[in-house]
């Protein structure tokens, strides 16, 4: 069987570092599923609609193509939140979903991160793991990335966006961010990229001898 490794976690929490690390380290391709999302918002912005169209956001969904995940926009912090609105619409997660089931059921196996990929695209995924982090040590982190790459925000404004984005993300009837129950949970607030990297090895490599 393929191996896949399904990545779940709130905003900032550090799992999109660890996917592309995992995936590098297996030789496993990545697919950071919040771009789907990002990406369909972006194209309502672009086109002028309004974020709480459900029905305007499903068929945008359903028009997506992969060239379009490719946008610098959107990293931007703006595009987050963005991308938290339209993800609650049903038929938006539904018009993704056969897309993110085709990558992962490569027979070269795959990493996916995102907030549901334990729990509803890969319930079988031989490895599951869901990342988390303080909300603060979350924002600092998020901050740091945005100054890096040139955005000034205030570290308050980012952890009011990360709670928003979390409250918003858990209490949603459609795929909420929660933990499968058969995912390993690794809480990263102490850790730094590398130490979180080593402990998710540790996991997957103990998976793969059964
Ligand atoms: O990197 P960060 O966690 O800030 O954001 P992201 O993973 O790009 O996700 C942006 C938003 O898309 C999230 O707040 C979720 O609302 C949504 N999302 C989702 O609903 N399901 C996924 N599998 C991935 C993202
Ligand atoms: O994908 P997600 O939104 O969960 O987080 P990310 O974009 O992978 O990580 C946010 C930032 O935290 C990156 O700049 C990482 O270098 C840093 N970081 C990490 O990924 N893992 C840690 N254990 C500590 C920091």
């Amino acid at each position: 069987m393929p191996l896949v490794i399904a990545i779940d976690g709130p905003a900032a929490s550090g799992k999109g570092t660890l996917a592309k690390r995992l995936a590098h380290h297996y030789g496993l391709p990545h697919l950071d599923t919040g771009l789907l999302y990002r990406a369909v918002a972006l194209l309502m912005l672009d086109a002028g609609a309004d974020l709480d169209d459900g029905g305007e956001a499903a068929r945008t969904a359903a028009r997506l193509v992969a060239d379009q995940l490719a946008d610098p926009r959107l990293r931007e912090r703006a595009m987050g939140e963005a991308a938290s609105r339209v993800s609650s619409v049903p038929e938006v997660r539904t018009a993704l979903l056969s897309w993110q089931r085709r990558f992962a059921g490569g027979e070269a196996g795959a990493v996916l991160d995102g907030r549901d990929i334990g729990t509803v695209i890969c319930p079988d995924a031989r490895v599951k793991l869901f990342i988390t982090a303080s909300p603060e040590e979350r924002a600092r982190r998020r901050h740091r990335e945005l100054a890096g790459r040139g955005e000034e925000t205030t570290l308050a404004a980012i952890l009011a966006d990360i709670r928003a984005r979390d409250a918003r993300d858990s209490s949603r009837s459609a795929a909420p961010l929660k933990a499968a129950e058969d995912a390993v949970r690794l809480d990263t607030t102490e850790l730094d990229a590398e130490e979180a990297f080593a402990a998710a090895r540790d996991v997957v490599d103990r998976a793969r001898e059964h």
